[in-house]
């Protein structure tokens, strides 16, 4: 099967209250265990690649291994799996139009910094070319706080998303799924401590998302597809893992899966997840080199690192976004 857009996708997961996980790629490992747990657990797919990754990895490699990953899908699962592949955050039209270009069935124009109209006025343009090519976009409305490669922003220039925007800008741009901001962020360390509070355990128990907010842009854009960004919940189990092996990620907090799950069954239709993946893979590297100091080839702490996200996946398409069984 090609690859498809997320359009069909959207439809059924705003419809039947589920959520499309979106996962970040940039290496075969990566891909092998997101690809592995979605055609296990039945569930549609969106492989998405940032700027960061297309430059760590070069376009060319990431996308032949995908078309690998779908062909792989096709093969295992028996049936047409559909697997949308889109690009993550691009601020410029250029890197858009070359994803475009080059396979992309679904590409993020991220003008969220910029002035409304400014946003508009970018968005727009790459509208224009990604429909005449078959392609659908993601833009954004309202800021996430957060830090990671090519995304950075401090949580003072962070900003909700104004629900009384949506409708115009939707209208004018022709976006085909729109990006919002109710209280998620990028990256393993979302709030301060500050932020939140304390659970018996001494965990910290982050703010609630804003609910409010997407209940009011769902209304003033009925059955539209609303996206998550920033939504890795930052399981504690690896974060205590990597600080017990040599790492040092002091008060890590992500969002916490039960509010997910009560977006997914809401207007969200994609959530998006990278830092998990992250942390999975790197709590069992760090485990391995700990538990087998004689250990050098890459194949010994690779292979337990797919698994660990390939696992950590299926939990996600399973008891978070709920998308398992509906491919
Ligand atoms: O939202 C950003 C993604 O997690 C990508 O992060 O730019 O470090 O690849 P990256
Ligand atoms: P996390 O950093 O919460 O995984 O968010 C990923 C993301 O939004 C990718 O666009
Ligand atoms: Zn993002």
């Amino acid at each position: 099967m090609a690859i498809v857009t997320s359009t069909e996708m959207f439809k059924k997961a705003y419809d039947g209250g589920y959520a499309i996980g979106a996962f970040n790629v940039n290496n075969m490992e990566i891909i092998q265990g997101i690809t592995e747990a979605a055609i296990e657990q039945r569930a549609p797919l969106i492989l998405q690649v940032s700027k960061g990754a297309r430059s760590y990895a070069k376009h060319v490699y990431l996308m032949k291994l995908i078309e690998a990953a779908v062909a792989d899908a096709e093969e295992t699962a028996g049936f047409d799996h559909p697997i949308c592949v889109r690009l993550d955050h691009d601020d410029s039209c250029e890197l858009c139009k070359s994803c475009i270009d080059g396979g992309f069935s679904s590409v993020m124009i991220d003008k969220s910094g910029e002035s409304f109209e400014e946003n508009i006025r970018i968005t727009r343009q790459v509208v224009e070319y990604a429909h005449d090519h078959g392609v659908v976009v993601e833009a954004e409305l309202g800021t996430l706080a957060g830090v990671e490669d090519e995304v950075n922003v401090k949580a003072e220039d962070s900003s909700y998303t104004r629900p009384e925007d949506v409708q115009e800008f939707v209208e004018r741009t022709g976006c085909d799924s729109l990006a919002i901001a109710i209280g998620t962020s990028h990256g393993a360390y979302k709030f301060t401590a500050a932020q939140c509070t304390r659970n018996e355990k001494g965990e910290l128990i982050p703010p609630p998302l804003r609910f409010d907010i997407l209940e009011e842009v769902s209304r003033r854009l009925p059955g539209f597809p609303i996206v998550l960004h920033g939504s890795s919940s930052v399981p504690q189990e690896f974060v205590k893992i990597i600080n017990a092996n040599g790492g040092k990620m002091p008060d890590a907090v992500g969002i916490p899966e039960e509010q997910l799950r009560k977006a997914a069954s809401m207007a969200v239709c994609k959530i998006n997840i990278d830092s998990d993946l992250r942390l999975a893979m790197t709590a069992k590297i760090r485990q391995h080199f700990a538990e087998h100091p004689d250990h050098f080839d890459p194949r010994q702490y690779l292979k337990p690192a797919r698994e660990a996200i390939k696992e950590m996946v299926a939990h996600k398409l399973i008891y978070v976004l709920g998308c398992n069984g509906k491919a």
